[in-house]
Parts: C-alpha cells; sequence; structure tokens
C-alpha cells in the first residue's frame, strides 16, 4: 500500500485517485501519525500531499523527519516537496507570490519519475514558496522557466520530490509519472480490485462482529444499498436492515426499493411507516436548518425505537465514504475520524451502546459502484443518483404540506421519467425538481390561473464539492416542461435552475 499524508492540499483526494486507479491501495492519514503507525501499515512507498501552508508559517503542518530514514520511497509534492528539502538542509525561498497555471518543464533526466517522458513537457504549478538550495546528494531533474527546481531525486535515499502537481489532469503526463514511482521505485503490484477488496472485507467483517447481530438503516441509497449487500455475504440472516418512510420520499419510492431490494437481496428488512410522525413534527417550519434538525431527530426516535425490538445488536452498519473520514481530518492535527454530521444516525450508536462497522470507509463513491457490480447489484441501484437524507422537505421551500408534497412529487416523477427516457440519468450527478414558495399568473384555456412555480435543476459533479448545470437541450426542457404543466394540477410555470456549485449549491435549501 501507498500512504499519504495528507499537508492539507485541495488536491488529496485526486492523489489518492489517482493511486487506486492504478489499482493499487493508498491510504489518506494526517501528519500527526506516528511513526510506529506508519511501520505497521507497512507502506510500499509514501507520498507527501501539497498544502496551502508556506514551511515558514508558524503551524505549518509537519511529520517526523525520521520518515526520511525509514527506507521506504518518499515523493514529496509541492508543500511536501519542499518540508523534504527544508527538513534536510537544503534551502527554501520565501514568496508572497504564487506560480500558478501551466508551465511548460524540461526534463534534465529521464530515469526513474521521468523515465518515458519526452524531453519537454507541460506541467501544473500551483505554489508560493520556491525550493532554492537542494540537500546534499540531491540532483535536479526537472526545470522550467522560472522554477530552476522543478523536480529532484536522491536515488540512493529513495527520495523524490516535485514542485508541481502530477496528480491533476493539466499535467498530462502526471500519471505515468505516478506510475513510475508505484511500479519501478516502490515495486507495488496492482491488486487492488473490487473482487479483492470484497473478499477481505467479508473476513474482517466476520471477524469483527463474531456472533452478534448487525443493524443498518437502509435508504435505497447505493451507499447503504452495497453496505447491507457486503454485510449480508459475511454474516447472513444475523443482519438486519431498517428503512424508515418518512413521508418525504419521491413518488413511489418505497414500493420501487421494496421490490429491487427484496429482488436482489434476500435480505432481513423491515419497513417502518413514520409519514404522520415526521410531517406534524414539520408543521408551520420553513427554516432549512430547522427541518433537518427535526427530521434527524424524529429519524434517530423511530429507528431507535424499531433497533429496540432486535435482540442481541451490538452493531450499527453505515455507509460512510473515504471522503467523509478524509474531509473530516484536518492536515494540522485537528480531530481524527469525526464523521460528518450528514449521517441521519450520526448520535445513535453512542445512545445504544452500539459498535460502528463501516465497511466502505476507504472507499471513494465510483469504487463503491464497482462493488455493488461485483456483488452483483443492479444496474438500477448501482446508477442510483444521489438523494438527500431530509429528501422533499428540503426540495418543498418553505412551509411543507401534503398537497405541496404531491404536486412536487408529480412533477419531479415526470422530470425523471425524461431524463432517463433521454438516456441522461447516468449522465447527471443528480436530476430533480424544487418546489418555490410564489405564485404566478398564468392563462389555461380561457381562465386565468394563479398558481405555483416549479424550478428544475440538473446538475454534472464527480463528487458534490463542485458541480455544474447540466446544459440540457432547449427542445427537452420544452418537453417537460409542458408535460409538467399540462399534467400536475397546481403547477403553471416551470423555471430551469442555471447557477453552478459554487457560489450556489446542489440542492436549493
Ligand atoms: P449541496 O446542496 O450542499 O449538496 O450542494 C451536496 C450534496 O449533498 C446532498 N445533501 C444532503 N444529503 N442530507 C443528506 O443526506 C442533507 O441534509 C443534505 N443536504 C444536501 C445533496 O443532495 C448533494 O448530493
Amino acid at each position: 500500500m501507498i500512504l499519504i499524508i495528507d499537508f492539507g492540499s485541495q488536491y488529496n483526494q485526486l492523489i489518492a485517485r489517482r493511486v487506486r486507479e492504478h489499482r493499487v491501495f493508498c491510504q489518506v492519514e494526517p501528519p500527526t501519525i506516528g511513526l510506529d503507525a506508519i511501520r505497521s501499515l507497512n507502506p510500499d512507498g509514501i507520498i507527501l500531499s501539497g498544502g496551502p501552508s508556506s514551511i515558514y508559517d508558524k503551524n505549518s503542518p509537519r511529520i517526523d523527519k525520521a520518515i526520511f530514514d525509514l527506507g521506504i520511497p518518499i515523493l514529496g509534492i509541492c508543500y511536501g516537496f519542499q518540508y523534504m528539502a527544508d527538513t534536510l538542509g537544503g534551502t527554501v525561498k520565501g514568496s508572497t507570490k504564487r506560480e500558478y497555471g501551466f508551465a511548460e518543464m524540461t526534463i534534465r533526466s529521464h530515469d526513474h519519475l521521468f523515465a518515458d517522458i519526452g524531453s519537454r513537457t507541460p506541467c501544473w504549478m500551483s505554489h508560493g514558496d520556491t525550493i532554492q538550495k537542494l540537500p546534499r546528494g540531491f540532483k535536479i531533474t526537472a526545470s522550467t522557466s522560472s522554477t530552476r527546481i522543478a523536480a529532484a531525486t536522491q536515488v540512493r535515499k529513495k527520495l523524490f520530490g516535485v514542485q508541481f502537481h502530477p496528480e491533476v489532469a493539466h499535467t498530462p503526463q502526471g500519471k505515468k509519472m505516478l506510475a513510475r514511482f508505484l511500479f519501478d521505485i516502490c515495486h507495488c503490484k496492482r491488486r487492488w480490485t473490487m473482487k479483492n477488496f470484497a473478499d477481505q472485507a467479508i473476513g474482517q467483517i466476520r471477524q469483527a462482529v463474531g456472533d452478534n447481530r448487525v443493524i443498518l438503516g437502509l435508504s435505497g441509497g447505493v451507499d447503504s444499498s452495497v453496505t447491507a449487500l457486503l454485510i449480508h455475504q459475511a454474516i447472513g440472516k444475523r443482519l438486519t436492515c431498517i428503512f424508515v418512510d418518512n413521508g418525504l420520499l419521491r413518488l413511489n419510492e418505497r414500493e420501487k426499493i421494496e421490490k429491487i431490494l427484496k429482488r436482489h437481496l434476500d435480505i432481513n428488512i423491515r419497513f417502518v411507516s413514520a409519514k404522520r410522525k415526521f410531517l406534524s413534527a414539520l408543521t408551520g417550519v420553513t427554516s432549512p436548518e430547522k427541518k433537518r434538525k427535526i427530521i434527524g431527530r424524529v429519524f434517530m426516535d423511530v429507528f431507535e425505537a424499531e433497533a429496540k425490538k432486535i435482540k442481541n445488536a451490538a452493531f450499527l452498519a453505515q455507509g460512510t465514504l473515504y471522503p467523509d473520514i478524509i474531509e473530516s481530518r484536518s492536515a494540522f492535527g485537528g480531530p481524527t475520524a469525526v464523521i460528518k454530521s450528514h449521517h441521519n444516525v450520526g448520535g445513535l450508536p453512542k445512545k445504544m451502546k452500539l459498535k460502528l462497522v463501516e465497511p466502505l470507509q476507504y472507499l471513494f463513491k465510483d469504487e463503491v459502484r464497482k462493488l455493488g457490480k461485483t456483488l452483483g447489484l443492479s444496474d438500477d441501484l448501482v446508477w442510483r443518483q444521489p438523494f438527500p437524507g431530509p429528501g422533499l422537505a428540503i426540495r418543498v421551500i418553505g412551509e411543507i404540506t401534503s398537497r405541496r408534497l404531491t404536486i412536487l412529487r408529480y412533477a419531479d416523477d415526470i422530470f425523471l421519467q425524461e431524463i432517463k427516457a433521454a438516456g441522461y440519468y447516468k449522465k447527471l450527478w443528480q436530476s430533480f425538481a424544487v418546489l418555490l414558495p410564489i405564485k404566478s399568473v398564468g392563462v389555461m384555456g380561457d381562465q386565468r390561473t394563479y398558481e405555483n412555480i416549479l424550478a428544475l435543476r440538473a446538475v454534472t459533479s464527480v463528487d458534490a464539492m463542485t458541480a455544474d448545470w447540466a446544459k440540457l437541450p432547449h427542445k427537452f426542457l420544452a418537453k417537460v416542461s409542458s408535460r409538467i404543466i399540462n399534467e400536475v394540477a397546481g403547477v403553471n410555470r416551470v423555471v430551469y435552475d442555471i447557477s453552478s456549485k459554487p457560489p450556489s449549491t446542489i440542492e436549493w435549501e
């Protein structure tokens, strides 16, 4: 495996993605990880990531410099390279000016990282400080017109450094360079496949759980379904899933999920109807954050009451993914493994004295989808777009009523039907309708109408951190709009959201 030390770069997850694309397992850890922990991970190589700090900042992140003597190959990227140079006796020149963007790089030495790369290649720079003098034993392997030391190596100690970012697409040969590091320098094997992962995870789950029972909150989304499948393969009927119908689901969603899940997974699933509890708790509430809090609280109550009926349950399974874990840790040694509060069942394990099982905690979303396929999950589950825990409550803007939920459900269903029929569903990160709290005037037949406005939202994204509004064809939008206005009573105007994230968000609330 490859250990990635997180110095806070915005590209950290990308480094991990790139390593995994080469089918090598990697783990991202904060610089506060101790030498003993590093030794017990037994990495084949270490990558020191970039980061926003200058090594001259008082609180810049640092790692025990003894890592440079472990005999493990190390690749320093940007800040990681500067940290390596500074720690080993070189000099780094502080600067307030950033070099940001493309640079043409001249390769001075074609061995190791740059083995099969032409003598000139573009690279992506994003740094303030630069290395002025290398530590003893290092030699320059690449330069650009403004950065003399764009890359360097100390071959005997297996230390490599690059000032640019090989992990971003803007460094076209970056993937090859990383491959050289992984395979020629660290001698990694391409063993990271979802089949291997599943076999290993199933063994680990069996060992961790023993003869106990596990409970899992099933939402019908990819993450919880794949978690269920994996745990079911490990412990069979000792897993019980709980699906809470909160009355905030899409049209016929519960029935659809029930059908798909039962068809594919021969798993114990308890469906709990709690519509009334949720809707009455939400009466008169318009603030998005209040809605979320109420839904979270009612969910906990309903889930806990149901979970208590399952005797001998000692574990709670969650579909936590790796980005949640990475993002919740700080490069500066802050709290580790504080899971983001998006998980509705967040407070339950403590309250119910349950231990957590999180078998997907080292996976990225696309890996979860691959794992789902490997485990035999059907395409309609594997490719489901994400759907927020609070459901339609944050898509009926303002006050939630049964009537407004019904209007939104039918309109949303038409939009999704058309998105699927046109073959856009898999290409979009999310596509949905939002019911606005304002009315507008229209005319239908000879009648003047005064009805609701519905917004359509469709975005492309890789991880929901940023998103672009989807450039759906006008003809397609026209068809959806006219179907919604004609078929859904209560809507007389449809608008399309053309905002990207940032500065907007994907959801409206
Ligand atoms: P935003 O709206 O912040 O959404 O751009 C990013 C992603 O998160 C989803 N989302 C939520 N998921 N509970 C959830 O489980 C929530 O409260 C919540 N709010 C937003 C959203 O659908 C998108 O995929």
